[in-house]
């Protein structure tokens, strides 16, 4: 149940790209007012279209939400220190006792951080990070990793529970951060995994079709692959719904946590490593379902060549013409 009053109040929203539009949107189809800014001010046109109040900057949505609670859905850290607490951010903005609700994907420490400096500014704050896609978020279908004090984690759930099929909370900042990352810790490490299984049945010779009929059968079903066996059957990977640079800062942000709590992280590793390498050779704007196709991965590593003449063309892939290479990563694959 959305809050009760005659005139219900407005709510802030900075940080309009691909999940948060969408989150958005459905607060805005729910009968929130909302007032909303984005950096890039394009990006907001369709949800003024839609009835939203588009505001100049992140401290004037903190002026305008007389709800006294505003959503952030921005890249990173940086990006939420920014526009909440940067000479234009919404703290600037927000009347003492105000609420910032925190929805991106950060690390534990910055997200207590973040929790401290705006409590000493007379201001509450919950984190809730999100797990799903955008098309779950469209659907209305994210969870939501939530901490942050009890009475304030009530005072936005009607809000959340627009956006979310499930709403998880743990009592301390810095919990539902940990949550996140432990989830995509082992969901992007899956793809990695998944690739090496692709590789060895279409280096075998079966379909990817049958691959993926097989993996998605019985005890090695996951729903991640279930989510992404689309892309790989097209092998096409944008417009990203994930990308696999948002998969880079996330498996990074997770191996830190780990460390920082004294825990080895000997898969989380692998997996950042091969995630870097997508990323370092231009796949960063791809879904992150193209992590585990096989007919992606970069030639095996090889010794420098000696300086003089190009060296032969690479030996051709036994994966080229099992499908299209996307991207600009195309060439043979590692897995010959
Ligand atoms: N996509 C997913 O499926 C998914 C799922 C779960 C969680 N997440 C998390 O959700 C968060 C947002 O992801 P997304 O997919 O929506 O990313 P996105 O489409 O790349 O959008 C990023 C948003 O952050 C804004 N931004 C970035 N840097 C900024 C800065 N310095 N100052 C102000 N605004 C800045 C962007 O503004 P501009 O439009 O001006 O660039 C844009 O509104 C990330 O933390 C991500 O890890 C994503």
């Amino acid at each position: 149940m959305m809050p009760t009053t005659d005139q219900p109040k407005t709510v802030g929203f900075v940080g309009l790209g691909g999940m948060g539009r969408r989150i958005a949107s459905r607060l805005l189809a729910a009968g929130v007012p909302l007032v909303v800014h984005n950096r890039t001010p394009e990006k907001v046109r369709e949800l003024e279209a839609a009835g939203a109040h588009v505001a100049k900057s992140p401290r004037e949505v903190g002026k305008q939400a007389d709800g006294g609670i505003v959503f952030t859905m921005t890249s990173d850290a940086k990006s939420q220190r920014s526009v909440l607490l940067g000479r234009s951010g919404v703290a600037q903005g927000l009347l003492p006792g105000g609420l910032v609700v925190s929805l991106s994907t950060i690390a534990p420490e910055e997200s207590e951080r973040l929790s401290r400096e705006l409590h000493e500014r007379g201001l509450r704050y919950v984190e809730a990070p999100v797990g799903g896609s955008t098309e779950a978020a469209e659907a209305g279908g994210l969870a939501i990793y939530a901490a942050g004090e009890p009475e304030d984690v009530e005072r936005v759930r009607p809000y959340l529970e627009r956006f979310s099929r499930r709403v998880f909370v743990f009592s301390r900042v810095g919990q539902g951060a940990t949550a996140k990352l432990s989830v995509n810790l082992l969901m992007i490490s899956y793809l990695g995994v998944a690739r090496e299984a692709l590789a060895l049945g279409e280096k075998r010779g079966l379909t990817r079709e049958q691959m993926l009929e097989l993996l998605l059968d019985g005890s090695s079903h996951s729903r991640v692959l279930e989510l992404k066996a689309g892309l790989l059957r097209s092998r096409s990977y944008q417009p990203a719904s994930f990308s696999v640079e948002l998969a880079l800062k996330d498996v990074r942000l997770a191996l830190q946590a780990a460390k920082t709590a004294g825990l080895p992280t000997r898969w989380g590793k692998e997996a950042t490593q091969a995630v870097r390498r997508a990323v370092e050779e231009g796949r960063g704007k791809l879904d992150f379902a193209a992590l585990a196709d096989p007919t992606l991965e970069p030639p095996r590593e090889r010794p420098e060549p000696p300086a003089g003449p190009l060296p032969p063309s690479p030996p051709s892939s036994p994966l080229e013409g099992a499908g299209e290479a996307v991207g600009p990563a195309e060439g043979p694959g590692e897995v010959g």
